[in-house]
């Protein structure tokens, strides 16, 4: 094979990151060399850790004009996940297109925070050797939530709703690639409809990353997040026209002593806990994520 030194025409795969990175930059992307590295190591197919092993080789035709397209797409200012095709949630790796919210770390935590009152309440270990847990994850999109609780809650059953057929086209294969198929139920429809509607399953937990921005506040955010699903952003006036739905819905979905545990927008989560009371939960309580901000909101039906 001939090498980069013989042939001055071809990159070396730290020339093309170079080239990559300075484009990304020239054309605004702030963490231009992460994602040049991000982008190389998917066209090659290798973990970005990896690349420093492969600096001084060729950078093949097909794989510089395959790094070319992924760059002219991000400059376009496609999220890097939809350029990937792929993000990780916690440590699993998910399948991602425009269908799709991209997960955020801040729902990593909600999947912490449930785990962690589950445990504390002995839910989990309690209804280990009797009867399957049932959960929902309304509003699923990609999966995240649903596929993380039935992998790490070995108990769990997760009824996986969306209104959005595409969306549940993608979560399918995600369950499907961490083979799951046999515990979470892909449901099509309104918030908690779908299982309302059949009158079978009492739910001991309703989890929902709901879209929650305002529909105002979309138009200024990032062209990044403007290519995600407008119906996986838009809350409606004041960000809470489907959290406020589904509220009652879980009362009336979940058994006695079942949990809800909800993400929400920056300002919302006062209103959000005096919905939950007035909808008769008890021991309403408001979590913070990292930044500090009110993000969750818990609480137990009577
Ligand atoms: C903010 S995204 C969250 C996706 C995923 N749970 C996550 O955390 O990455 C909200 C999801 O709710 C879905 N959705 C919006 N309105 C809905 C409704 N009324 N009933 C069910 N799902 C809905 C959207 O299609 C979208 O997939």
């Amino acid at each position: 094979m001939m090498d980069a030194v013989a042939r001055p025409d071809v990159m070396t795969i730290h020339q093309s990151l170079r080239k990559a990175s300075l484009t990304l930059q020239e054309n605004g992307i702030e963490n231009a060399r992460f994602e040049a590295r991000e982008l190389l190591a998917h066209v090659w197919g290798c973990r970005t850790a990896d690349l420093v092993f492969k600096l001084q080789q060729p950078m093949e035709e097909t794989h510089q004009a395959r790094l070319d397209d992924l760059v002219h797409w991000r400059c376009h200012r496609l999220p890097l996940a939809q350029v990937l095709g792929e993000w990780d949630f916690r440590d699993m790796r998910l399948k991602i297109t425009k269908d799709v919210l991209i997960p955020r770390p801040e729902t990593e935590e909600l999947f912490e925070t449930v785990v962690r009152r589950l445990a504390v309440r002995g839910v989990h270990s309690s209804l280990a050797d009797k009867r399957s847990m049932n959960m929902a994850d309304v509003g699923t999109g990609s999966g995240c939530l649903a596929i993380a609780l039935a992998k790490y809650l070995r108990e769990a059953v997760v009824w996986a709703i969306d209104m959005s057929a595409k969306a549940l086209s993608v979560a399918r294969d995600n369950i499907r690639s961490h083979g799951l198929l046999n515990r979470i139920h892909l449901m099509e429809g309104d918030l908690l409809q779908p299982i309302l509607g059949s009158n079978t399953v009492l739910l001991d937990a309703v989890v929902a990353n709901l879209p929650y921005i305002k529909e105002y506040e979309i138009k200024n955010l990032s062209l990044e997040v403007q290519h995600e699903p407008f119906m996986a952003l838009n809350g409606g006036i004041d960000g809470l026209c489907h959290i406020r739905r589904l509220i009652p819905q879980a009362y009336q979905g979940l058994r006695p002593s079942g949990f809800i545990f909800l993400e929400v927008g920056y300002d919302q989560a006062e209103t959000v806990a005096k919905e939950m009371c007035e909808n008769g939960f008890y021991g309403v309580k408001i979590e913070k994520d990292f930044s500090g901000i009110q993000r969750f909101v818990i609480g137990t039906k009577k």
